[in-house]
């Protein structure tokens, strides 16, 4: 079978880094499944990896693409626990591209019918936001969890999930208009970054949130840790603004606040296959029962990338941006020279 993949042969620029080249990919050996892909987003960690400003680099030349569902065409030999037609999450690389192998062991079964756009984002938005508000520390029901970003797809994952684990969100937004849209979503309040320390003044000292969740760092990150009760945690997952995060020592002497990073990739990779599919079997219900919406912006075709990367890097989005692969791809022309 022939498919369009992207692949990154330099970091650096996208313009220059990322290719469409068609590639021939064999018969799926034993304990493996050949897919055909539905959908992938493209996220901020993507763009990273392809500038080489990540967390951890492939070997190049490589397949971009953190996340994303497909579907199985064949199994390799000894596969008995996946069947063609069975809809996949196939691990967390890779997944710019119109099919692919996969290991069947870590391979993550979603139900037949899921929506394709919403079961293509389930690992890392909602992931992220599952484990920053389950496994750093045990909230009792009613407490408080502060973010910035609250509109970016992990702010709104936290809103949604939050709410299903009867948290409450304060939501910091720079953009006002969003305020409404938040509140229907699930916020419990939603202000902009000006109103932050008035509002937290309103707060009985019960009621402090104990546990700040920071995408932006900067100021803004500074603003969310001024908020916390004492001894509470403050989580950075995202530089979005690329200001660093200065932290007066008051705030670790008096107040006792602890300061941590989290990154789900190493979340993950301490995890079991069957511990993966526990957390994603419970993502799925909220997002079957109509708890948990991943919003779209818009789907592009693997050919018009670029258009598509550069439409995720614009400010002011309503959704994620995402690749959206063809139902056929048997038709795509043999190229004309080899690559691989
Ligand atoms: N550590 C981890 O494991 C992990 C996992 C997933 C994501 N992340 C990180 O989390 C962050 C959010 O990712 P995402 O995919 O959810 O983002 P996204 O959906 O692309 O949204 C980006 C958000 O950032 C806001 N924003 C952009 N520039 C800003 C600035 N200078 N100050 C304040 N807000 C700004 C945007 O606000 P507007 O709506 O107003 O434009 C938007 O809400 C990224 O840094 C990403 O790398 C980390």
């Amino acid at each position: 079978m022939f498919a369009r993949t992207l692949q990154l042969q330099s970091f650096g620029p996208t313009e220059t880094s990322l290719h469409l080249k068609t590639v021939e990919l064999p018969e799926p050996g034993k304990g493996q499944i050949l897919l055909r892909m539905e959908a992938s987003p493209i996220h901020p960690a993507d763009l990273l990896l392809i500038k080489g400003k990540y967390g951890l680099l492939p070997e190049l030349p490589a397949v971009v693409g953190n996340e994303g569902v497909g579907r199985i065409v064949r199994c390799g030999e000894g596969v008995h626990s996946l069947q063609a037609g069975d809809l996949v999450l196939p691990g967390t690389s890779g997944m710019w591209t119109e099919a692919r192998l996969a290991e069947a062991d870590d391979c993550i079964l979603l139900p037949r019918e899921l929506d394709i756009f919403q079961a293509a984002q389930i690992t890392v938005a909602p992931l992220t936001a599952y484990w920053m508000l389950t496994s750093i520390l045990s909230l009792p029901t009613g407490s408080w969890v502060v973010q910035n970003a609250a509109n970016s797809a992990v702010g709104r994952c936290v809103i949604q999930i939050a709410r299903c684990l009867r948290l409450k969100t304060l939501n910091v937004v720079r953009r006002a208009d969003l305020r409404e849209e938040l509140l229907e979503l699930g916020a419990d309040t939603v202000i902009i970054e000006e109103d932050l320390e008035a509002t937290i003044k309103n707060f009985y000292e019960s009621a402090l949130p104990r546990l700040a969740l920071n995408a932006v760092g900067g100021a803004s990150g500074l603003a969310l840790a001024n908020t916390l009760a004492p001894g509470g945690i403050h989580l950075t997952y995202g530089a979005i603004s690329r200001q660093p995060l200065t932290i007066p020592e008051t705030l670790l002497i008096y107040k006792n606040i602890v300061f941590k990073g989290f990154w789900r990739t190493s979340h993950w990779n301490s995890f079991t296959v069957d511990e993966r599919q526990a957390v994603i079997h419970q993502l799925v219900q909220w997002v079957e029962n109509g708890s948990l919406h991943l919003p779209v912006e818009k789907t592009y075709p693997i050919q018009d990338f670029q258009l598509a990367i550069s439409h995720a890097q614009q400010e002011k989005r309503s959704g994620k941006i995402l690749l959206k692969f063809p139902h056929d791809i048997t038709d795509i022309p043999r190229p004309t020279n080899t690559f691989f």
